[in-house]
Order: structure tokens, then sequence, then C-alpha cells
């Protein structure tokens, strides 16, 4: 089994640290760890911040741990120079189109929430969101106009696109509530009609799950009037991208919150996948020892589930955070004290308890 570790900028390191001390814990037979340059210090070091030696670290592995990019001294370089370009590449060289957000409210952090505590205790939800098309990756550019210079950016989807994120959700949906709510704005794009006539098409596959389609602009109102209805959301890339923030920030904290980024290819255990937290690299707070781990560590509970097979061991883990949210361990984001060593430190001795 084979990890590739890119922690890459501000407090990517410092989070994925807590993380590979969990992983060590585990004590996991047959493991190897690659550590590669990503982002800004990549940038730095090859002149480039997704070099060919980390792309091709990553294709190798079984899963990639990602920390996150991003860095200031870079702001002036052309975009495709940035930090930020590093895990874009990655998910389209890399083919990894599905992105799983979970969002679910903590025990004992419904206060911490800007929801009411009812609310936000309600919410258990997964965003499945379209990575690798949609406006993002479209013909874009500028044009001369009569009103001055145009940026314009084109939005598509086909029905082969559709089709594969539509599939992975409705196997997640099974797996959970078996409610999978199809997000897009039909009543005015093009494009939203063909998703939605392609999500009616595999929903037939489908059965038991209870498929209800629903406006980009009323899902955005319903998520914080009443985020509890939702079970699973599948949406494109930017709807996705909107909304899956929107998600995490009702449960409380930013680093609370995991993801993975999986596509098609299947390893020896699992799908082939980078996990990493929804954060960026918080450039505000780096180095101070005053990042929350948490996003991290689920983090890598979603790798061990998704991309190594190990469903106790992530249990483990997640049971462990848990333990940690319920005892107020918390950090300067939840209004408390413990740094980035001490929550980590406090995972590890919870897991003790269960392994
Ligand atoms: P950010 O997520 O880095 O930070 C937003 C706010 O949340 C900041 O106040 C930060 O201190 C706080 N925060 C974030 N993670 C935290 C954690 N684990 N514990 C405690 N507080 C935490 O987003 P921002 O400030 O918009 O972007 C900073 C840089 O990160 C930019 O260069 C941006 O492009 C990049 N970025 C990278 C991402 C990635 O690598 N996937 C994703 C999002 C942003
Ligand atoms: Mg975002």
């Amino acid at each position: 089994m084979k990890i590739a570790v890119l922690a890459g900028d501000g407090i990517g390191p410092e989070v994925t640290a807590q993380a590979l001390r969990v992983l060590e814990a585990l004590a996991l037979p047959d493991l190897v760890l690659f550590e590669g340059d990503v982002g800004a210090a990549a940038y730095r070091r090859h002149g480039h911040p997704l070099p060919p030696e980390t792309l091709a670290m990553a294709r190798a592995a079984d899963a990639i741990l990602f920390g996150a990019v991003g860095d200031f001294s870079c702001d002036d370089l052309p975009r495709h120079l940035r930090p930020e370009q590093a895990i874009l590449g990655l998910r389209a060289e890399l083919g990894l189109f599905a992105n799983l957000r979970p969002a679910a409210g903590f025990p004992g952090l419904e206060h911490l929430s800007s929801l009411k505590p009812e609310v936000a205790r309600s919410i258990d939800l997964l965003v499945v969101r379209e990575l690798n098309g949609d406006v993002y990756f479209g013909d874009k550019g500028e044009r001369e106009s009569a009103g001055g210079r145009e940026g314009w950016d084109s939005m598509s989807y086909n029905e082969a696109e559709v089709r594969r994120i539509a599939e992975v959700a409705f196997r997640a949906a099974m797996g959970r509530g078996k409610r999978l709510c199809s997000v897009d704005k039909a009543n005015v794009l093009e494009t939203s009609r063909i998703w939605r006539e392609t999500i009616i098409e595999v929903a037939k596959d489908y059965p038991e799950v209870e498929l209800e389609h629903m406006y980009v602009d009323n899902a955005a109102m319903q998520m914080v009037k009443e985020p509890g209805r939702f079970d699973t959301i599948v949406t494109g890339n930017l709807f996705g991208d909107i909304l899956s923030d929107q998600a995490s920030a009702c449960v409380g904290s930013i680093g609370l919150l995991a993801s993975a980024s999986l596509g098609e290819r299947q390893t020896e255990h699992g799908t082939f996948g980078l996990y990493e937290p929804i954060h960026g690299s918080a450039p505000d707070i780096a180095g101070q020892g005053k990042a929350n781990p948490v996003a991290a560590v689920l983090s890598l509970a979603m790798l061990l589930r998704h991309s190594l097979g190990l469903e106790q061991q992530a249990g483990w883990i997640e049971r462990a955070v848990e333990g940690i949210l319920d005892d107020g361990v918390f950090g300067g984001d939840l209004g408390g004290s413990a740094s980035t060593g001490d929550i980590g430190d406090a995972i590890l001795s919870k897991l003790q308890t269960m392994s």
C-alpha cells in the first residue's frame, strides 16, 4: 500500500503531520509513504507548483494525502505558476472527477454553528460535486466589446460526464439515507437541462433511491433554513464548490471537515483517490500551532476507507475525533486553547482505547 504525502504550504504541513502521527499509531503492515513537493514550496525549489516528479509519485500511489496549497508570496505569478494550480492539475491529470464532502453536526458543537443549535444538530449530508468539468474547464478568455474589455467563460456538461458522477452519487445515496437531491439551474441553463435528463435516466437503475431536483438558488436557501432535509446532494463543479463550503460552515468550523476526490481507477484495496481538508493554507495562522488538524485527520480516515479498504480503522479515527470534541478539546477556531499538537495528542490517546 503506497501513500503519496503532499503537505504543501501554510498550515498544510502542520495538520498533515498530525494525520501522519495517527497513521503511524495504527501500525499498518506493508505501508510505504512517499513525500513530494507541491505548491509554493515546489515552485521555489523546482520552478513549478506541480513538478513532474510529484505528479509521477502521485500516479504511482494508491492514495494521496494532501494538505493545502497557497502562499501570498506567489500572488504576482502568472496563473499557471500559482500554487493553487497544483491541486487543479492533480484533479485533472489524475481523472479525479468525484468530490465527496460529508458535513455532519458533531455532538457538543451545535452552539458554535451560526445556525440555531437544533438546526445545526440535524445536519448529516454528503455533497457529491463533479470536479473535472463545468465552467472551470470550459473555453474562456478576454475580448473587446462595445462596453470595453469583456471576460467570458463557457459552461458545458455532456451525458457521459453527468452519468459517471450520477453513478457515484446514487451508489453513495444507497449507502446512506437513500435520498438524492440533484441541484441544477434547469429553468435557465442548457447545461442543466442535459444534466437533469441524464440524472433521470440513471435513476432508473436505482429504484430504491428517492430522487428530487432542486434549483441551486433554492438549494442555497434550504441549506441554511432546513439542512436536515438533505441526505445526498449531487451537483456540478461550480454549484458544488459553493454549496459544499456553505454546508461546512453550517457545521461549525472549516477546520473540521474532510474530503475525498475519487476517479474511476481501482487499486488492489479500493478506489484511487486524493484526500484533503476542505480548508486552504490559512497563511494568517500558519506556523503558530493554531491550526485545527481534525479535518486532516478525518481526511486520513476517508483515505483508509475508500482507497485502502480499512473500514475498521477509519471508524476508530472518526470515533476518536468525536470523543475529543465531546471532551471539549478545542483549538482557537472553536473558542478553545488547545494547540495543533495538543489536539493530535488527544486523538492519539483516544485511539489507544480502541485498537
Ligand atoms: P483558508 O481555508 O485557508 O482560511 C480561511 C479562514 O479559516 C482563515 O481565517 C483561517 O485561519 C481559517 N482556517 C482554515 N483552516 C483552519 C484550520 N484547520 N484551523 C483553524 N482555522 C482554520 O482560506 P483562504 O484564507 O481563503 O485562502 C488561503 C490560501 O489557501 C489561498 O492561497 C487559497 O487560494 C488557498 N486555498 C487552497 C485550497 C486547497 O489547497 N485545496 C482550498 C482553499 C483555499
Ligand atoms: Mg471552495
